[in-house]
């Protein structure tokens, strides 16, 4: 099994919606590690660097607006499979595609406002990553409940 890091946003809604506590639970209660956190308010250019990819759609305009509308926490989560099992955690992008159970499925009624972003692949983890965080503000830790059993 791969221990892999991957990035994901809690978008603007989530803090206006005052679910922060709540997604982040499912988050940790998945088994991914927390080994950064942070509130902040991303900027314009950070925003459309961050979905350059996605530059010539319609709905760049629209996405960088709602990312740059309130602050958003951003996190680097740490475990096995970590990409992967985040997107699963997440659901698919199309708000009708996601399953009662996952994040979108649960609290997101618009693929415009949808409440989450995760890494699409380890690739992107890293270079998000690195556009989100330093690398001393990355901090690995022991799960001590091993020790228990
Ligand atoms: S695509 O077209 O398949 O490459 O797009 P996708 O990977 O599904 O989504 C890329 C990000 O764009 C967001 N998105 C949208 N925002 C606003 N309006 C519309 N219609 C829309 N469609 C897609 C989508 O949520 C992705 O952002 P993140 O932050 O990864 O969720």
């Amino acid at each position: 099994m791969a221990l892999e890091r991957t990035f994901s946003m809690l978008k603007p809604g989530i803090l206006s919606r005052r679910i922060a506590g709540e997604i982040i639970q499912r988050i940790e209660r998945k088994g991914l590690d927390i080994i950064a956190l942070k509130l902040m308010r991303v900027s314009r250019e950070l925003a459309e660097t961050n979905y350059g990819e996605h530059r010539s759609k319609a709905f760049f305009d629209e996405l960088v607006e709602y990312i740059i509308s309130g602050p958003v926490i951003a996190l680097v989560l740490q475990g096995d499979n970590a990409v992967r099992r985040l997107r699963t955690l997440c659901g698919p992008t199309k708000i009708d595609d996601s399953q009662p159970g996952t994040i979108r499925g649960d609290y997101a009624m618009h693929i415009n406002l949808n409440i989450i972003h995760a890494s699409d692949s380890p690739e992107s983890a890293a270079r998000e990553i690195a556009l989100f965080f330093k690398p001393e503000e990355l901090f690995e830790w022991k799960d001590g409940n091993n020790d228990w059993i």
